[in-house]
């Protein structure tokens, strides 16, 4: 149906605050569909294990300067965010409340770690990315997946 196209401006100006009002519960309506698209192998190695190792390098003496504090807050941060992205790929058939739970450890104690280096607390960082490994090899210990991660291995 078109309407004359004198009538625009009225119908515009009636509508004003309705139409702002329907635009805010149009986006409510938006309901994000989050979906993982990357194997779980390859946030191991490219998130989990990457910052893991970043941190590891960085915490070997204590950091001397705040970048490098700054920067191992960041790893920290995104090994924790790394912990939400494994909470969209638990196992299909079971253990997803493991895995949940263990997710949900990792990303507490990483962000924990997070919050410790931005004190620039070198013990209790060195302590809290040991916690962080214990949370990798717990998960890893429920799924049977035989991977050890060991902090300051090399060092
Ligand atoms: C919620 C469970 C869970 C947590 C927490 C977890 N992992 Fe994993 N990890 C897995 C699973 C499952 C695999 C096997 C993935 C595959 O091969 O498909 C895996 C595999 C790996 C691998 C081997 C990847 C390869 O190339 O085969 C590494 C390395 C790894 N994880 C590192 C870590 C580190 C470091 C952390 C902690 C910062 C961590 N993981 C935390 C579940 C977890």
């Amino acid at each position: 149906m078109t309407f004359p196209r004198s009538f625009t401006p009225l119908v515009l100006l009636g509508g004003l605050s309705l139409s702002q009002s329907g635009h805010a519960q149009q986006a409510a309506r938006v309901v994000p569909k989050l979906e993982p698209v990357a194997e779980t192998k390859l946030l191991m190695e490219g998130l989990a294990h990457a910052n893991f190792k970043g941190l590891e390098r960085l915490l070997t003496q204590k950091p001397g300067d705040n970048q490098a504090w700054t920067f191992a807050r960041g790893q920290a941060l995104l090994v924790a965010e790394t912990a939400n992205l494994l909470m969209l790929r638990p196992p299909q058939k079971e253990g997803q409340a493991v895995w949940f739970e263990k997710a949900m450890a990792l990303r507490g104690r990483a962000a924990d770690l997070a919050n410790t280096l931005a004190k620039k607390d070198f013990d209790q960082a060195r302590v809290g990315l040991s916690l962080v490994a214990d949370s990798c090899n717990r998960c890893h210990q429920s799924f049977r997946v035989p991977v050890q991660i060991e902090p300051f291995a090399e060092n």
